[in-house]
């Protein structure tokens, strides 16, 4: 569970103690399920971010999708500011959570459609989500947002189509359109790993002059350098559990966990090659989490390795004021 230093409040997204279970199609285990999220809990404050990182199938993007309802959560409440937007409450449509949560995607040409003009990707939602304005209001709207969004001049992209704009136009079109809904919240998903190099800062600096005009941001990376730039707050993943979490600063530059330290060692340096992330020891198979499993997620990989680790999942321990790991070895 993530401890808080701010507590709850009606200017948060809080996930708390969130479950999602898959069935895993392997036709000898029909009734078996995979846990891919494994009670999860984070806050992420109005106007900041939290990064969650970790490696391919740790569960990243079905804490996502769990929020904005593309899969139903097993167990756990979600709350944005102070409203129930669980599976449970079912007064609340997806065109009202769509309001106020909004995805992005890693490849952006993929969300938008090719025979729709930039414009008209912008005026859908605005036509959805505030149908009181006028054609023209709508209209200096789209103009508006796509400032907002440094695609300008904005007139001539308006009437241009996603495949006349580069990879980083078309992420901003993206960025434009969850601000056109009103959306309080953005949950990115790998926005810039698709990206050429060079845009990605630009994109990661126009993600933060959103932050700073109120909006939250989950953001969802491989790059745990990214996260640090970006984000207030970083978590991280291994098979659907956070296993360390806290202050970006604190967690990046002093991990604390064996995962967090190996996935910091992997990050490439000039004149060293690997993305893959860390590397595997011979036994260290990343495991399938079951409802069933217990110890440590990590045992199989992890240098520390004790009994006690196979035995009995390790409790939250504080290392420092906004900094915490669930590892028998904290030290
Ligand atoms: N709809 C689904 N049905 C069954 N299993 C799923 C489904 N969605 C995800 N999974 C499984 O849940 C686990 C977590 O997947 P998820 O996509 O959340 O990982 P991720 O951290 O986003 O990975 P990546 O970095 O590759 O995007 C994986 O083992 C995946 O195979
Ligand atoms: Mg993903």
């Amino acid at each position: 569970m993530m401890q808080q230093n701010t507590p709850p409040s009606d200017n948060a997204l809080v996930v708390e103690d969130l479950v999602v279970d898959f069935a895993l199609d392997n036709a000898f285990f029909k009734r078996r399920m995979m846990r891919a999220v494994n009670h999860v809990s984070f806050t992420i404050p109005a106007g900041q971010a939290l990064a969650v990182v970790g490696e391919s199938g740790s569960g990243k993007s079905t804490c996502a999708r769990a929020l904005t309802r593309l899969v139903n959560p097993n167990h756990g409440t979600m709350e944005l500011d102070g409203l129930d937007i669980s599976q449970s409450n079912e007064s609340l449509t997806r065109v009202q959570l769509a309001k106020q949560l909004q995805m992005i995607f890693q490849d952006p040409f993929g969300s938008l459609n090719p025979v729709h003009t930039i414009a008209r990707h912008i005026e859908r939602p605005i036509r959805i989500h505030r149908p009181e304005l006028s054609n023209e209001q709508v209209q200096d709207l789209v103009i508006e947002t796509l400032e907002t969004v440094g695609l300008t001049p904005a007139q001539q992209t308006a009437e241009k189509f996603p495949h006349e704009l580069s990879g980083g136009q078309r992420q901003r079109v993206a960025i434009a359109r969850a601000l056109a809904t009103g959306a309080k919240y953005i949950l990115a998903d790998e926005p810039i790993s698709m990206l050429d190099v060079s845009i990605r800062l630009g994109i990661l600096n126009l993600m933060a002059d959103m932050k700073a005009r109120g909006l939250g941001f989950l953001y969802i990376t491989h790059d745990i350098a990214t996260a640090r730039y970006f984000a207030e707050r970083t978590a991280v993943m291994y098979v659907g559990h956070m296993v360390e979490w806290g202050d970006s600063d604190s967690v990046t530059q002093t991990p604390k966990h064996p995962y967090t330290q190996l996935l910091i060692q992997s990050v490439p340096e000039v004149g060293r090659k690997s993305r893959q992330g860390p590397k595997k020891s011979p036994s260290g198979q990343i495991p399938i989490w079951t409802p069933e499993s217990v110890g440590c997620p990590f045992v199989a990989r992890c240098p520390k390795a004790s009994d006690l680790c196979k035995q009995s999942m390790p409790e939250v321990t504080q290392v420092a004021t906004d900094h915490f790991i669930r590892c028998h070895h904290a030290d």
